[in-house]
């Protein structure tokens, strides 16, 4: 299993070019099962959990032909309609293909994804959806069958909001006869990038990136040519890390006006942002201010965020409170934190972060994706050397990050 050797102290410097963003790139890989004509996607991260949705779909037959980040699919030739257990059980974002399978093909088999790290994360609100458009649902030995002669239009309001939770009904509704309407959607800018490309495909969608999408259902829909949006996450975890070390770095193929929240945040910590129109430049002098901040829905703070901020603030001029909204176990990362020399307590769902004057390296465990980027940010701002084990979390959802962050200066090697 890799590894990775972070020795901390360095400041970092130069260019970053951010990639697609993994949870975009997901469910507009799923799309392709809603058509038989070609997706041309540019700008798909080069990602674990990518590869892992590649091969569930290439699987069900869709044709996938790959050139880097570039990546062609055509579903005019699927001939299983299934996501198997051993599949699902590595990735969550799997249950994507169920709401496309069965609006094209009146069926699907998909297996009941499990808990995770991060919380029990159940998919209730995707059936309930379905089963409002028509579809009749059973679930047996972990797996949801799913089936219907042609969905229907309905108006859905899931009871709390979800992010594929809507992209799977979004995607569905595109397929259904007659009017579709999603309250309490999820307003996500990776919601809104799927919802473009839909469009792009003949998709008639109203309100896209508010609350309230209204869907007329086609009967079918075409091929497209989309690029994927850029990382907000991965773009907000190198602006972490510079905060955390110091220095002057430049995000290039990004974008400045979807993550408002954490960009203002970090001002308050500190930062210096001069945004160009796809860039970003970062400069960071001196040591961090505490912020205190709560998860929630965009265009509130990101819970994806919550972990590369609390490592910033382990070292910042005070203390700050931290409360995560959406998961109920997002928190693994602050055993391994402490393991730094961190001071972090947490009390439910609220952690208190009292800053300290310096980390020092020692061997730690990523427990999840973020928890991963964020042991890299305190690795790299700790004394020492650090181990950080378990790193094919950070595999999943981060293009590269050791070679885009050695690139910039960064003392961070992959022990394999
Ligand atoms: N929920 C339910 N029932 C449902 C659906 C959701 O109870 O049917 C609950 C969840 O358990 C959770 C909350 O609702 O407590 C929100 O979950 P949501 O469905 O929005 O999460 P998700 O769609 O499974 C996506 C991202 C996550 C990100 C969350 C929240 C993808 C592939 N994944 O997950 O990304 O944290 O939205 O923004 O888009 C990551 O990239 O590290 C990651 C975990």
């Amino acid at each position: 299993m890799d590894k990775l050797q972070v020795v901390g102290g360095k400041r970092l410097e130069g260019e970053i070019v951010i990639s697609g963003a993994k949870n975009a790139a997901l469910p507009i890989l799923c799309a392709g099962l809603l058509t038989s004509g070609d997706l041309e996607l540019s700008n798909v991260p080069r990602l674990h959990d990518v590869k892992t949705i590649l091969k569930l779909l290439a699987q069900t037959g869709l044709a996938v032909s790959q050139d880097d980040e570039r990546v062609t699919l055509n579903g005019s030739a699927i001939t299983t309609l299934e996501a198997p257990y051993e599949l699902v059980k590595t990735m969550r974002a799997s249950i994507l293909v169920l709401g496309p399978l069965l609006a094209r093909f009146g069926e699907a088999k998909v297996s009941l994804p499990g808990g995770c790290a991060i919380g029990s994360r159940p998919v209730d609100q995707h059936i309930k959806g379905l089963r409002a458009l028509g579809a009749e649902i059973t679930i047996e030995g972990g797996y949801i069958y799913a089936k219907c002669k042609k969905l229907k239009g309905a108006r859905i309001r899931t009871d709390m909001i979800t992010v594929t939770g809507t992209e799977n009904l979004l995607m569905a509704a595109t397929l259904a006869e007659g009017e579709t309407v999603l309250e309490n959607a999820a307003r996500e800018p990776e919601v809104t990038d799927l919802a473009n490309l839909l469009v792009a495909m003949g998709a008639k969608i109203e309100g896209i990136g508010t609350d309230r999408l209204v869907i007329q259902g086609v009967a079918e829909l075409h091929g497209a040519r989309h690029a994927v949006i850029s990382d907000r996450i991965e773009a907000a975890t190198f602006l972490c890390a510079v905060a955390a070390t110091g220095g002057d770095i430049l995000l290039k193929n990004t974008r400045t006006d979807y993550f408002d929240v954490a960009l203002d945040k970090l001002r308050e910590i500190g930062l210096v942002m001069t945004m160009g129109p796809a860039s970003i430049r970062a400069q960071m002098g001196g040591r961090p201010k505490p912020v205190s901040f709560r998860t929630t829905e965009y265009p509130g703070f990101p819970t994806d965020m919550q972990a590369q901020f609390m490592a910033v603030n382990t070292i910042a001029s005070g203390a700050s409170r931290i409360t995560e909204t959406i998961f109920e176990n997002r928190f693994m990362h602050v055993q391994e934190m402490n393991r730094l020399g961190a001071s972090i307590q947490t009390e439910g769902n609220t952690a208190h972060v009292k800053g300290v004057d310096r980390l020092v390296g020692a061997p730690v465990m990523a427990t999840d994706l973020r928890a991963s980027a964020s042991l890299v940010i305190a690795a790299m701002a700790a004394q020492g050397t650090t181990i950080i084990d378990r790193i094919y979390h950070l595999d999943r959802g981060y293009d590269r990050m050791e070679v885009k962050l050695s690139a910039v200066g960064a003392n961070i090697v992959r022990i394999k």
